[in-house]
């Protein structure tokens, strides 16, 4: 495919990838994808907008070159540095050792791990402006839309609005344009945001809110069609789902899995009595629960509470199967707190409370165990255990 013109002289120089069938080991790529680049010629400056992957770099650069010599560039802007981007980057600084690389500051370190050579390298902060002549670009630092490098600009007097991983998709049609396109892609929209930006919703909202003062006509993401229709409603899509599910709510979920009901008996007893004490209980079977579901109401929670025995020195696998879905949400300070029973050695909440420290959970100092099956005393010790908690939990 070759270069496509979006407005005058500004270019789609990116490249199709309709076979990619998982992207970053996590997302499943059923229509493939593409990794958008953009190409801009000011009446003084001709700008290019991103890399492509490795492997498509030929096409990249012939894409270019039916534009523009690759000599005549002057800039490379890097949005982001993850590979599907910067792929292509070390063979165009071959072709053009002399160009300008513009990137924000966190991505600094980057690129240039990813050159390893001597290059003219310039960050650049939120608001900063680039003009081409006849065209101009402001810069918007959005950090974690999806690396802490990641940056957007507007384009002025076009009203494009070139947004990186933001409001992109997986998928690879026959046109550019979402509005030409025969195939709905809502939902690789929605699964995009959920596999790649759900964890930092709160960066998103604040990034979002950078975008509120732009006439944004066109949004030319990194992967997927361009948007030129609605583009409102793309962004008012992104201010829903990156919203604090958890503000303004009481809920506590409680995890829990048993073997001989020991453990189960402690998860009541511990909703039971923080019920008492207003909060919304949801309890979940870790060893039978929907992926989706558990997600919800980990964001929904104010509180994550785990109940694991403990099986050969370790917290038992459903247990850490429902903690790595922790770090597919907005789970950083989040209040944890763990208990379980356990026959001898009892490690396993330990390992589990550690774990919820390593994702930046905040987690109550008192892990609550009970030996084998909880007696009367140990049971009663559930009240002050929750007492103790709810103060935690605030
Ligand atoms: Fe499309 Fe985060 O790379």
């Amino acid at each position: 495919m070759s270069a496509i013109t979006i407005t005058d002289n500004v270019y789609w120089v990116g490249v199709k990838d309709p076979g990619l069938a998982v992207f970053d080991i996590i997302m499943e790529t059923k229509y493939g994808t593409t990794y958008n680049a953009y190409l801009i010629k000011g009446e003084n400056k001709t700008v290019l907008i991103d890399t492509v992957k490795s492997g498509f770099t030929g096409e990249y650069l012939a894409n270019i070159e039916s534009i523009t010599p690759l000599d005549t560039i002057d800039t490379l802007i890097v949005n982001h540095t993850e590979p599907d981007h910067s792929g292509a980057m070390a063979a165009l600084l071959d072709k053009v050792p002399n160009l300008e690389i513009i990137c924000a500051a966190p991505a600094l370190p980057f690129v240039k791990n990813i050159l390893n050579r001597d290059i003219h390298i310039t960050p650049v902060k939120d608001n900063h402006t680039l003009e081409l002549g006849g065209k101009t670009l402001i810069f918007k630092s959005t950090p974690y839309m999806h690396w802490p490098d990641t940056m957007m600009e507007f384009l002025q007097e076009d009203k494009i609005l070139f947004s990186c991983d933001g409001f992109a998709a997986h998928v690879s049609f026959e046109s550019l344009w979402a509005d030409e396109c025969q195939q709905d892609f809502d939902w690789e929209l929605w699964y995009y945001y959920d596999a790649i930006m759900r964890p930092f919703g709160m960066y998103i909202r604040r990034n979002i809110t950078k975008l509120e003062n732009l006439d944004i006509q066109i949004i030319a993401q990194s992967h997927g069609p361009l948007i030129r229709k609605n583009a409102a409603e793309y962004i008012q899509k992104y201010h829903e789902w990156a919203a604090d599910k958890s503000e303004g709510n009481n809920q506590v979920t409680i995890f829990y899995v048993s073997s001989y009901g020991n453990t189960k008996k402690i998860a009541d007893a511990i909703a039971e009595k923080l019920r008492k004490l207003r909060y919304a209980v949801v309890m979940i079977d870790s060893a039978d629960f929907e992926e989706l579901q558990a997600r919800e109401e980990m964001e929904k929670s104010k509180a994550i509470l785990f109940g694991t025995p403990t099986f050969a020195g370790d917290a038992v696998r459903p247990t850490w199967d429902v903690i790595n879905l922790l770090s597919t949400i907005p789970s950083a300070g989040k209040k944890a707190a763990v208990f379980g029973s356990y026959g001898w050695g009892g490690e396993g909440t330990k390992l589990v409370a550690d774990r919820l420290s390593g994702l930046r959970l905040k987690v109550f100092d008192d892990i609550y165990k009970a030996r084998l099956v909880p007696s009367d005393e140990e049971l009663a010790a559930i009240d002050e255990f929750c007492q103790n908690l709810a103060e935690f939990i605030g």
